[in-house]
């Protein structure tokens, strides 16, 4: 969570800045701020709310040749003025933003800091004041730095300033994501490239542990101890257009509409024109000698993770278990030796899976991330990586990363064994009918209208992996309309929860096997007895008269891949119809870089 940028070496930093955190506003939009060098003194503009109401309180003419910003998800203290980034030490000679949390800032504060009065609730003014401490007792930044490292624990991506050294912008990382980019003339820091990227595509990655002094010209890394890293750039394969909205009012419609897209490009990824996979050997064999699997993840990407059970125990007849990392992390289940992890995260970033990450590392087991962006710390810290070629996803609310995910796993579990599926026609199939619902966009916004106008509850019921659908259709509504929705197995209501339904409770059953079709449907006439305002979705091959949105059949073992879109429409129309924030719901923010 949270968003820094840094810019060193021409005028045009304070837009550049600004622009960067607008960017990064998925990381965390509830308060913002910028430092501006101007040679002489450092000038800072802080502000609770979004980057447009910072850009207010910035003037038109302030600029500088360096410079740093922060858009904030709050850990230590509520959103406000006072507690939004950057901060300074009690003389201003320092200016830091901060992106992570500081583990043992309370025992800084008691050991180092007692003499010292603080101005915010955060973690990050300790470390600005204990840096000051440091370079006032070694009078040199690269050494302060060092011990810095050797005192704080926890997660920091840090930019700073020294007011005495206009010419350096510093940069620290370890376990929050940062990136350096290599401009003509000027250099950049940010916590994406996204941020950077109509600047240069040329990027330098900082280990866990670095720390590099940028200047206009030069960037330097060095290790933890202080030797001088030699590092190479990579060029990052985004397109400054993947950040624009096109013809679409939120980045989650457009987001929406790509599915059909993503889903071709990677079929086209993963399998060649004679439908073999091109998934590595090394991963597959890793795979194959598995005795077991261990999917973890969290959000939607535990909901895939659910459904990627079911294609790895029918594809592959691995045994599979899906955990949530957080829990997974302090309440580790039994793990049999041969055991082997697969991670799942659209933004590699995740700290809870990071966590669990870690620790099954250190245990000795191997693991694969499946990631829609490469060179993520969990793509990095793991064996082996997937990617979901899903382009970068902005809206909070994940869609077209959920089916990526689907989709590969689906061509990863089939790989294994060569199931006899072919996926090549399937996901044309799939893609077209996701096309199809795409069309079908009146509809739903006439259904959220008249299902989740009003109304503070809802259910989504669904047996089978429809019941997975339903956990992932649950969370888009609550996430971004607000709406307290529950996904729950069709046949589970009636063993207590179904006392919640009222007369008019939205309940929406999702129905694509037919094994299950009748029961689910007997599941929706008992929550109807008792008032329910029901609906259906359902394939085409299995649908009544009655029924409510209707879809294209596609292969049984894919269904969830064309079940979800319509309930992430809806979900998209309810948030519209009651006026909420639909890229950027409440309290959340896209990368969830604390445990
Ligand atoms: C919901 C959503 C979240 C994420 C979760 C994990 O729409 O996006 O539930 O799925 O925070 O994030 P990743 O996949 O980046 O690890």
């Amino acid at each position: 969570m949270c968003g820094i940028v840094g810019m060193i070496g021409q005028l045009g930093t304070k837009d550049m800045v600004l622009k960067g955190l607008e960017t990064l506003e998925y990381r965390g939009y509830d308060s913002a701020g910028i430092a501006l060098h101007t040679g002489e003194e450092v000038v800072v503009y802080r502000e609770k709310g979004r980057i447009a109401d910072l850009k207010q309180h910035v003037p038109t003419q302030a600029d500088a040749t360096l410079g740093i910003g922060h858009t904030r998800w709050a850990t230590h203290g509520r959103p406000s003025k006072r507690n939004s980034h950057p901060h300074q030490d009690s003389t201003g000679r320092l200016t830091i933003v901060h992106n992570g949390v500081i583990e043992n800032e309370k025992q800084i504060r008691h050991e180092y800091l007692s003499d010292i009065t603080f101005v915010s609730d955060t973690d990050t003014e300790v470390i600005v004041h204990l840096l000051s401490k440091l370079l006032a007792k070694s009078g040199n930044m690269s050494a302060a730095l060092i011990e810095l490292q050797t005192i704080l624990h926890g997660s920091y991506a840090l930019a700073i300033i020294d007011r005495e050294q206009p010419e350096v912008l510093y940069a620290v990382k370890n376990k929050s994501p940062l990136l350096i980019g290599k401009g003509e003339g000027a250099n950049y820091l940010g916590s994406d490239a996204l941020a950077m990227i109509e600047q240069t595509k040329h990027f330098y990655e900082l280990n866990d542990g670095e720390f590099a002094l940028l200047t206009k010209q030069s960037v330097q890394i060095f290790s933890k101890t202080g030797s001088l890293v030699d590092r190479e750039t990579y060029e990052a394969q985004i397109d400054a257009n993947d950040l624009a909205k096109g013809p679409f009012k939120h980045y989650m419609m457009k987001e929406m509409h790509e599915q059909p897209a993503v889903i071709r490009r990677i079929t086209k990824a993963y399998l060649t024109d004679e439908n073999e996979t091109r998934i590595e050997d090394a991963i597959l064999t890793a795979l194959r000698q598995a005795k077991r699997l261990f999917i973890l993840a969290a959000g939607t990407s535990y909901h895939a993770g659910l459904v990627g059970k079911q294609y790895f125990e029918t594809m592959a007849q691995i045994p599979t278990e899906v955990h949530i990392a957080s829990e997974f992390v302090y309440n580790m289940p039994f793990i049999p030796e041969g055991s082997f992890f697969i991670f799942i995260s659209q933004s590699g970033e995740t700290a809870d899976s990071r966590a669990a990450l870690v620790a099954i590392r250190e245990r000795g087991f191997e693991a694969l991330t499946i990631t829609n962006v490469p060179g993520s710390t969990l793509s990095r810290e793991a064996n082996y990586t997937l990617l979901l070629h899903a382009g970068p996803e902005i809206a909070v609310a994940s869609t077209k990363a959920y089916t990526a995910q689907l989709t590969v796993l689906a061509l990863t579990a089939a790989a294994i064994k060569q199931y006899a599926i072919d996926l090549k026609l399937e996901l044309a199939r799939v893609a077209t009918a996701m096309e199809h619902i795409c069309e079908m966009s009146e509809q739903f916004e006439m259904l959220a209208q008249n299902y989740f106008a009003h109304g503070q509850h809802a259910f989504y019921i669904g047996r089978h992996v429809d019941y997975f659908v339903a956990l992932e259709a649950a969370l888009k509504l609550k996430e971004i309309s607000y709406i307290h929705t529950e996904g729950f197995a069709a046949g589970e209501l009636k063993h207590g929860t179904i006392a919640l339904i009222e007369e008019g409770t939205p309940v929406i059953g999702l129905i694509s096997q037919q094994a299950i079709a009748n029961h689910t449907r007997s599941n929706l006439q008992e929550v109807s007895a008792r008032g329910a305002h029901t609906a259906t979705v359902v394939f085409e091959s299995l649908a009544q008269s009655g029924d409510t949105i209707i879809i294209d059949d596609v292969h049984t073992l894919l269904a969830p891949l064309v079940m979800v879109v319509p309930v992430q429409f809806l979900a998209y129309y309810a948030a519209y119809i009651r006026d909420c924030d639909i890229d950027k719901p409440r309290n959340l923010a896209k990368s969830v870089t604390v445990e």
